[in-house]
């Protein structure tokens, strides 16, 4: 030791204890390393890589939201779908802008009829072209195709949310991700091509 050096310390005296002067053992240090593993392999186990779906389903003790029927939480997520892609164009009040050429979704008949085969396209592909919504037409190139955008639970999220929103007088049934998977699916082949109203026509 190097300060022994200058003053050397009596034989047999340490004058800083160290790990092996202290006779300590390296246990402690191996049980620590033990259990951090085993914390390691829980988190591993149960934390989805931290993704926040798959995390919920790994909690113990779940949400108390969980316990809310699938369309509920369905309605929930598509409100925030709606917000952060729709809201501008469509407006929060679902009646779309006239004087800007975008159509209402409050009362029109191809979010609102019974089958969101339609619906379910427009929102994979967008549709372009004349359209006529509650008796006005409209030709705007500006909707969006979402295939590529939302997965198909936000897509029957906001599917859900604009036909069972009641502020806007809607009152139809909810829509599935499994609905969409096979309509994705079924229409992978269209790419980017947008509908026509001619083509959505024949679909019920
Ligand atoms: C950039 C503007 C824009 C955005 C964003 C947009 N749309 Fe559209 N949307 C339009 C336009 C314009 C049309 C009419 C297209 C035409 O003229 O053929 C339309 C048509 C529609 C239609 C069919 C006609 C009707 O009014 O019922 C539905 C349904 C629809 N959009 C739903 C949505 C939903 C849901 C979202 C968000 C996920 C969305 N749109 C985002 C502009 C937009």
């Amino acid at each position: 030791m190097s300060q022994n050096k200058s003053k050397p310390a009596p034989p047999g005296a340490e004058s800083e204890p160290t790990v092996a002067a202290g006779g300590g053992s390296a246990w402690p240090f191996v049980l620590l390393g033990v259990v951090l593993f085993g914390c390691f392999l829980h988190v591993e186990n149960t934390g989805g890589a931290f993704r926040a779906d798959v995390y919920q389903a790994g909690m113990k003790t779940p949400p108390p939201q969980t316990d809310e029927p699938e369309d509920v939480k369905l309605f929930k997520r598509g409100a925030s779908v709606y917000a952060g892609g729709c809201v501008g164009c469509h407006q929060p009040t679902g009646l779309g802008s006239p004087a800007l050429n975008f159509p209402p979704l409050a009362g029109s008949d191809w979010v609102t009829r019974e089958k969101p085969d339609r619906l379910i396209r427009i929102l994979l592909n967008a549709v372009e072209g004349p359209i006529k919504v509650k008796d006005v037409v409209y030709d705007n190139p500006a909707m969006l195709a979402f295939r590529d955008v939302f997965n198909d639970y936000d897509i029957a999220a906001v599917a859900t949310f604009i036909r069972g929103n009641k502020e806007w007088g809607n009152g139809a049934g909810f829509v599935t991700p499994a609905q969409v998977k096979a309509i994705r699916d079924g229409t992978a082949a269209m790419g980017s091509q947008k509908w026509r109203v001619e083509t959505l026509e024949p679909i019920p």
